[in-house]
């Protein structure tokens, strides 16, 4: 596969968005079709799936039955998005991932993470990012800018000890996979940031 996929990560209100956009002009700017997309979602399917997943109404969901239906949502999105996408050359921008996963189902959920990428390699196949970007915020910042926005959904909904430990596990992914997993504190300008994250894609894939 000859595209670009590069994902981005962080907790509920790191400024993923604005940062996203801004890669995508870039690499536009560099020749490169890209495709933006975001999880749970980006797809008919995958977005009905985020429905149920979100619905704070659904108290009663386990979360085996959570993280099945992430996976479920990402499967669908690989397959009828990623990886064609991939296979024409093109550069693939995500909203979170299979480190989502790893960090709310794995660590704040206490499924393991192993069990979470044992149960995504289903999902995903070869189909791995190249880079991640993980946008560091303390977890009380991040819930103090969501609430500022919108009513919130049923993962905003846990208590800041659950988001405390998404954060943590964040650290702690970008840690083990320092080659892969980039942390860039998100309390930085937008310009800082995304020339931060300009200069690791440089590395990466134009050098
Ligand atoms: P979203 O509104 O997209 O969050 P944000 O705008 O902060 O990116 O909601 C997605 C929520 O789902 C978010 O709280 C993180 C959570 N999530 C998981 O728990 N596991 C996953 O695998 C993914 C992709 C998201």
């Amino acid at each position: 596969m000859e595209g670009i996929f590069i994902t981005i990560e962080g907790p509920d209100g790191s400024g993923k968005t604005t940062q996203i956009e801004l890669l995508r002009e870039y690499l536009e700017k560099k020749g490169y079709d890209s495709v933006v997309t975001r999880e749970p979602g980006g797809t008919v399917i995958s977005e009905a799936i985020r429905e149920i997943i979100l619905n704070p109404e659904y108290k009663e969901m386990s979360y085996m039955t959570e993280l099945l239906l992430y996976a479920a949502a990402r499967a669908q999105l690989v397959n009828q998005i990623i990886r064609p996408a991939l296979i024409e050359g093109k550069a693939v921008i995500c909203d979170r991932f299979v480190e989502s996963s790893a960090v709310y189902q794995g660590i704040g959920r206490g499924l393991g993470v192993s069990t979470v990428y044992e149960v995504n390699n289903y999902a995903l196949g070869e189909v791995k990012p190249k880079l991640t970007i993980f946008m560091d915020l303390d977890a009380e910042d991040g819930i103090k800018r969501k609430k500022n926005q919108t009513e919130l959904d049923r993962m905003e909904q846990e208590d800041i000890e659950f988001h405390k430990r998404v954060v943590e596990g964040y650290r702690k992914l970008a840690e083990l996979y320092p080659e892969r997993i980039v942390p860039i504190d998100a309390t930085l300008s937008v310009e800082d940031i995304h020339s931060r994250i300009v200069s690791e894609v440089e590395k990466r894939f134009f050098k």
